[in-house]
């Protein structure tokens, strides 16, 4: 069966767990070239679990450790991989993270550090990846020069007290994705944003850890399953394929209807 992101090189920031690594995984399985960013030796393990596995089963993938909010670390992730691959095609600015405080007791540093990995690395990433896209142009991959999937959240949308700095940040994301989708839509580079509600991976264990936990999440859930990471991953591989090649600029829920305001239900 025909691949739909055959031999295309896939930068992954934050693939070395949850919703990063489900793209890993189903990006390599339709055959891309997957770089699997990790954030620090700590998780370096983790990350090369992930690339032996995509290997056994005939995919393509290295790992490559990037502190995405480091303008140094994010210049020369690209400058190697583009080295070592020929180019980057596709990037998935996913690397996030959540420091969560009451408003008044955010402190400055916390607001810094979300903002940082969250926004400024999605900045720094997609310009890397715009740049090496107009220098190389039309390699005959795909009918897009570059595709850029931004990890954003229900959060760009669903106001969330105590997370101030997670919520501004994602809705940072939502402005960045749409400017520059419209700056360089005529370029043929697509720019979209997923949306993902509640997944179950690390950074919410504390909302799905014990049954009373996940029977209180399931409440905000209109599909009443919390989320997968081959949810939003299988949304991402369309996103990056040539199936959506007239879909620019938009962001995708994959949030079992979160946003459906399920509070509403039978109420109001
Ligand atoms: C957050 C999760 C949360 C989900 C739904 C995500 O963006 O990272 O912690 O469970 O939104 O509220």
């Amino acid at each position: 069966m025909e691949k739909k992101l055959d031999k295309q090189v896939a930068i992954i920031t934050g693939a070395s767990s949850g919703i990063g690594e489900g793209c890993a995984r189903e990006f390599a399985k339709e055959g891309a070239i997957v770089i699997v960013n990790y954030p620090k030796a700590s998780s370096k393990e983790k990350a090369e679990v992930i690339v032996n596995e995509i290997k056994a089963s005939n995919g393509d993938a290295i790992g490559y450790q990037c502190d995405v909010s480091k303008e140094d670390e994010v210049i020369k992730m690209f400058a190697d991989v583009s080295a070592r691959f020929g180019t980057v095609d596709i990037l998935v600015n996913n690397a996030g993270l959540q420091s969560d405080a009451k408003f008044t007791d955010m402190t400055l540093e916390q607001w810094n550090f979300v903002i940082g990995i969250n926004l400024t690395g999605q900045f720094l990433c997609a310009r890397e990846a715009i740049k090496e896209f107009l220098r190389r142009g039309d390699n005959g991959k795909s009918k897009s020069i570059g595709k850029i999937i931004c990890m954003s959240s229900v959060h760009q949308k669903i106001p969330w007290a105590g997370h101030a700095n997670y919520a501004a940040s994602k809705g940072g994301i939502m402005m960045l994705m749409q400017t520059i989708a419209q700056e360089f839509a005529s370029e043929k580079i697509r720019i979209n944003s997923i949306a993902p509600g509640a997944i179950q991976t690390p950074i919410n264990k504390d909302a799905w850890d014990t049954n009373a936990d996940m029977q209180n999440l399931l409440k905000l859930i209109p599909e009443k399953r919390i989320g997968q990471p081959e949810d939003v991953a299988k949304a991402a591989v369309w996103l990056a394929s040539d199936d959506a090649d007239y879909v620019n600029g938009t962001t995708l829920f994959v949030d079992g209807g979160m946003t459906l305001y399920p509070g509403f239900a039978g109420n109001g």
